[in-house]
């Protein structure tokens, strides 16, 4: 299987998944990427079971209205029931990087707003040891320089992600080459570095099921 099939099953997965828990009215949490966007396409033949969707990124609010779905603001949105979205990396803890599509705060905004986090990745996600894949840091544009001279400090080798605007008008740092051996210390150590909106460690809120697609199917995994 291509990893767009693979993509594309735990898509179909997690609707089905979510489908038995949504009552009419329910608002439920859509992230953003491409394992997202096969998810929002496939929910689309749901859409009669739920009352709306809150987006993590202005792409995915543009694909979720395309299919006639409701989008909402967070704001005016008691609770999501659940929150569905892709991950660039997870742990067996089902401790997750991500960001790769710089829509970071966003994604932890609505997940801290929703009941349950049901990640969708395929198997080239699953990792030992989070690090291989350059951990992104939302950062205000004029402390770009000082937060990179911070992550040097932890470790880290940080890459301005040229050309990148994130939705809230900040800037990306990538920091390559950790070995994150504790995910909750370092998400609260870089948070904690003036001018860093936030980090892509979901660690501290990690995912609550992943359904990870493999050559041999969907597993649901448990942190
Ligand atoms: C978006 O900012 C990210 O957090 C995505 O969830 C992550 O990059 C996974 O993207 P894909 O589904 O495109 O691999």
């Amino acid at each position: 299987m291509t990893q767009d099939e693979l993509k594309q099953a735990v898509a179909r997965a997690a609707v089905e998944y979510i489908k038995p828990k949504l009552h009419g009215d329910d608002i439920i949490g859509v992230g953003t990427g491409s394992t997202a966007n096969f998810f929002i396409d496939y929910l689309a033949n749901i859409k009669e079971s739920f009352g709306g969707a809150v987006a993590s990124s202005d792409a995915s609010a543009d694909r979720l209205r395309e299919h006639g779905i409701e989008v909402f603001d967070l704001n005016s949105v008691d609770q999501l029931v659940v929150y569905v979205d892709g991950a660039d990396e997870s742990n067996h803890h089902l401790e997750l990087i991500k960001g790769g599509g710089a829509a970071l705060t966003r994604e932890k905004i609505v997940v801290a707003a929703a009941k349950e986090f049901v990640c969708i990745a395929d198997e080239s996600k699953w990792v030992d040891v989070l690090g291989q894949f350059p951990l992104p840091v939302e950062v205000i544009p004029m402390a770009r320089s000082y937060v990179a001279r911070e992550l040097v400090k932890l470790g880290g080798d940080p890459v301005y992600r040229e050309g990148v605007i994130t939705d809230n008008g900040n800037v990306i740092l990538d920091v390559h080459n950790m070995s994150i051996i504790d995910p909750k210390a370092l998400e609260t150590a870089i948070n904690q570095i003036t001018g860093v909106v936030t980090n892509g460690l979901f660690a501290r809120r990690g995912a609550d099921v992943l359904l990870l697609g493999t050559a041999d199917g969907v597993r649901m995994l448990y942190p």
